[in-house]
């Protein structure tokens, strides 16, 4: 299997924190079992230009909302826009595997809500989600989640 590739962004740290404990994972993972992928990352932020995408790709995407209740009032994004702009330019979406979203879960109905409407937007899968930094069994679980979807990614072509 090639190696899994990773969009993201991060403002605070937390996603960038949570890949590259994912990036160690799949390391020691390939060393243990050739087959198993590694993981390698691009950072988006709002100096990054627009680009073609040329190899399928997952984004990873935490959430930051102004406003509104995640369900019946107004909520704008916010911080992440840079990314999204950059998945959809250039036909960027039609590589894109799946979405994995963060938050925090004291947001309730907004938790992670910046992921689900990314994959609405962008008709590709909403994958999994974990809280803040993640949590170890998060790393692992994420791992086995993108490398099943890859899997399938590979034999829809
Ligand atoms: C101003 C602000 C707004 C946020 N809004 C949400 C939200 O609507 N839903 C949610 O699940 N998490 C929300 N969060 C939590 C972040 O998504 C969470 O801390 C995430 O881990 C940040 O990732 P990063 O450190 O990679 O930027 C918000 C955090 C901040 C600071």
């Amino acid at each position: 299997m090639n190696d899994l590739s990773i969009l993201f962004i991060s403002i605070e740290g937390n996603t960038r924190s949570f890949l590259k404990r994912l990036v160690s994972y799949a390391e020691q993972q390939h060393i243990i079992n050739k087959a198993d992928p590694a993981v390698t990352l691009k950072e988006i932020t709002d100096q990054t230009l627009p680009a073609k995408e040329t190899q399928p790709f997952f984004i990873f995407v935490p959430t930051y909302l102004d406003g509104g209740n995640g369900f019946d009032s107004g909520f704008t994004e916010m911080m992440t826009n840079s990314l999204g702009e950059y998945v959809e330019q250039n036909d960027n979406t039609k590589l894109c595997m799946g979405i994995v979203g963060s938050g925090n879960k004291n947001f309730n109905e907004q938790y992670c809500l910046t992921a689900r409407e990314y994959s609405a937007k962008f008709n590709v899968p909403f994958l999994a989600d974990y809280e803040l930094r993640g949590t170890d069994r998060d790393v692992e679980r994420i791992y086995g989640v993108l490398k099943q979807r890859a899997s399938e990614f590979e034999s829809e072509k």
